[in-house]
């Protein structure tokens, strides 16, 4: 299997973005790797601290191994938004293929300093690291019944940026610029700040950049960010919002229905759905070799 490095310079090289997708059960997991089997497309499995400690970091790594040998998909592991350097570390321990660490409600030489320290215990093991600068604020899973309003002053700088991955040397940068976790009850968020990518890839032109809180990001402003560079797309809420909606409808329906395996298809097939929808969008499909 090719690394996972091989398949970011890939998308760069030909402009394409590979999804982050997170997951806390297996069942999402399933649906996840199914899709992304049948349409051919690399994948990342993410897990933020909470998701991992309900699934288990080790078990995580075990089924990554089962699902990639039986599909034969380069499937990789992040370990997304850790907040400290233990935790990181024992994700990387357990094989993790990447981690991100998100140090961006810090102050920037703290960001930078933990940073490092993660980079320095990744480097040995091969594992890439996703740092993170600027404020992006709010949760996955967050329902915004108002317009979600960013704060120019937490849009990322290219100068910090640039500081950033100089000093650190991380393979990914997250960026603030304009995205958030959560998604606006209309189900399409504000349009992307696509001049704040521009002016950061300008000044650092030589790291990958990621995309945080694509769900119900507008689809013309997801394409022109791969075409200025993004090459990792993460996406959390609009899985949620499927799975769960989907099983509360239908136990809803079924109140007689108690068998996990006849009620858990139908939620199954709608994140399947939502899986499909971003790999055609991000072009991500038949990639894998
Ligand atoms: P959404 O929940 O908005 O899709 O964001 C996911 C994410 O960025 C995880 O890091």
């Amino acid at each position: 299997m090719k690394t996972l490095k091989y398949y970011f310079e890939r998308a760069q090289a030909e402009k394409f973005a590979i999804p982050q997708f997170n997951f806390s059960d297996f069942s999402q997991m399933k649906a996840i790797v199914n899709k992304s089997a049948e349409l051919k497309s690399p994948i990342i499995l993410g897990t933020s601290e909470g998701e991992s400690k309900f699934f288990g970091l080790q078990e995580a790594v075990a089924l990554r191994d089962v699902l990639r040998k039986k599909t034969g998909l380069p499937i990789f592991l992040n370990l997304d938004h850790g907040k400290s350097f233990e935790y990181l570390k024992q994700a990387m321990d357990a094989g993790y293929d990447m981690v991100h660490f998100d140090g961006s409600k810090l102050p920037l030489e703290e960001n930078i300093k933990i940073t490092k320290e993660v980079k320095k215990h990744a480097k040995w093991k091969g594992i890439l690291i996703e740092g993170e600068v600027g404020k992006l604020g709010t949760d996955s899973s967050t329902l915004y019944s108002e317009k979600f309003e960013i704060k120019e002053e937490d849009l990322t700088k290219p100068e910090e940026a640039q500081k950033f991955v100089k000093e650190t040397k991380v393979d990914l940068l997250a960026i603030s610029m304009g995205n958030f976790h959560g998604i606006e009850i209309s189900g399409i968020d504000p349009n992307l700040r696509l001049d704040v990518l521009k002016a950061a890839r300008e000044k650092v032109p030589d790291v990958l950049f990621v995309l945080h809180g694509g769900s119900g990001t507008p689809e013309e402003d997801i394409k022109e960010a791969i075409k200025l560079g993004i090459v990792k797309i993460n996406i959390n809420t609009e899985l949620r919002l499927a799975f769960s909606g989907n099983l509360r409808r239908y136990l809803k329906d079924n109140l007689e229905e108690i068998t996990p395996y006849k009620f858990l298809p139908d939620a199954i097939n709608s994140v399947e759905k939502v899986v499909e929808s971003k790999i055609k969008l991000f072009d991500s499909a038949n990639k894998i070799y």
